[in-house]
């Protein structure tokens, strides 16, 4: 069965598209793609703004991984996530395909949403609701080698500075995945029908908080650097300036609404236990770098 992954050239896609043995990966750029992906992964110049090319990517496949998202509150985020979602839905009906596996976020399911949280929230609902058969996975933070998200970005700082900017008071808590066992998961859920209709949160086996996290980044690299507390109103205003005046600013809304709330409780394990699987530790998924 040939699987469509949208998002394959991002951080998860790249993990994911080497699982699949027969891939098709809807890409922007056909040469960075190229690039990223193992060589027998088949590329289809798409985009999830444009309806007519998810429609040409999907001919012919049998199911779809939904990786795409816009996650830094751009100002096309909802036109991406949640238009993007419909014409993905509507992609599937031309194209005869059932299964999907919608991968989403818990910053769907916290109290307080940014434009990320809510798109996402909104995105996950269209694919549950179209009358497919459909799978969503919520990851907690997915961690890994050469991480190019916010902990991955901590961490380097953590590993080699001696002072690490810290938003809100660094309580709250996470379960950090690693990427290959998110991977393993979505991979696994492609070939169980038990999960199909089911949402699942995606967590390791340990809660952690983000001052938790960085004290183990930085004890592997043999570093115990000072955390300086950003309160959480004033990294607020700094988003909210940056997004007035910078095209990409380096702090999101969604960003600090991610550092200053704890994940709600879940049961994490329940994909991997559905699937036979086993998510590896902190300590174990540290070993492969960051
Ligand atoms: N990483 C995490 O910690 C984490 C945690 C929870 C949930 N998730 C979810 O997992 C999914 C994948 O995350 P990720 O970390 O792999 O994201 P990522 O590295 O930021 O990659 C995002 C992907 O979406 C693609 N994309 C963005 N706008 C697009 C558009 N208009 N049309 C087509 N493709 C577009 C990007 O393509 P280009 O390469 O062309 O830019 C890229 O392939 C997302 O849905 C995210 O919400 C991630």
């Amino acid at each position: 069965m040939k699987v469509l992954v949208t998002g394959a050239t991002g951080y998860i896609g790249r993990h994911l598209c080497p699982l699949l043995p027969d891939v098709r990966a809807l890409a922007r750029d056909a040469a960075r793609a190229k690039r990223l992906l193992p060589a027998f992964a088949e590329i289809a110049l798409g985009d999830m703004t444009d309806e007519a090319s998810l429609k040409a990517a999907a001919k012919g496949c049998g199911a779809v991984v939904h990786l795409a998202a816009r996650k830094s509150d751009e100002p096309d985020i909802a036109e991406v996530n949640v238009e993007g979602a419909k014409r993905l839905v509507a992609a599937c009906r031309e194209a005869g395909i059932k299964r999907v596996i919608n991968v989403g976020s818990q910053a769907a399911r916290m109290a307080r949403r940014g434009p990320y949280g809510e798109t996402k929230r909104l995105s996950d609902e269209i694919l549950m609701g179209a009358g497919l058969e459909a799978t969503t996975l919520l990851p907690s933070v997915v961690y890994g080698p050469d991480d190019p998200g916010v902990f991955g970005k901590l961490a380097r700082v953590a590993a080699k500075s001696p002072v690490v900017p810290v938003i809100g008071d660094g309580r709250a808590k996470y379960r950090p995945v690693h990427v290959e066992d998110v991977c393993r998961a979505i991979a696994g859920c492609l070939s169980a029908p038990s999960t199909i209709g089911k949402t699942y949160s995606v967590g390791g086996p340990e809660t952690v908080t983000l001052e938790g996290l960085i004290d183990l980044v930085a004890a592997r690299a043999g570093k115990r650097p000072l955390k300086v507390h950003l309160p959480g109103p004033v990294a607020m205003l700094i988003a909210s300036v940056g997004a007035s005046l910078l095209d990409s600013p380096p702090l999101s809304r969604s960003n600090v609404l991610g550092a200053i709330q704890s994940v709600p409780e879940a049961d994490w394990n329940a994909v991997f236990a559905e699937l036979g699987l086993t998510a590896r530790t902190i300590a174990a998924g540290l070993e492969g770098g960051i």
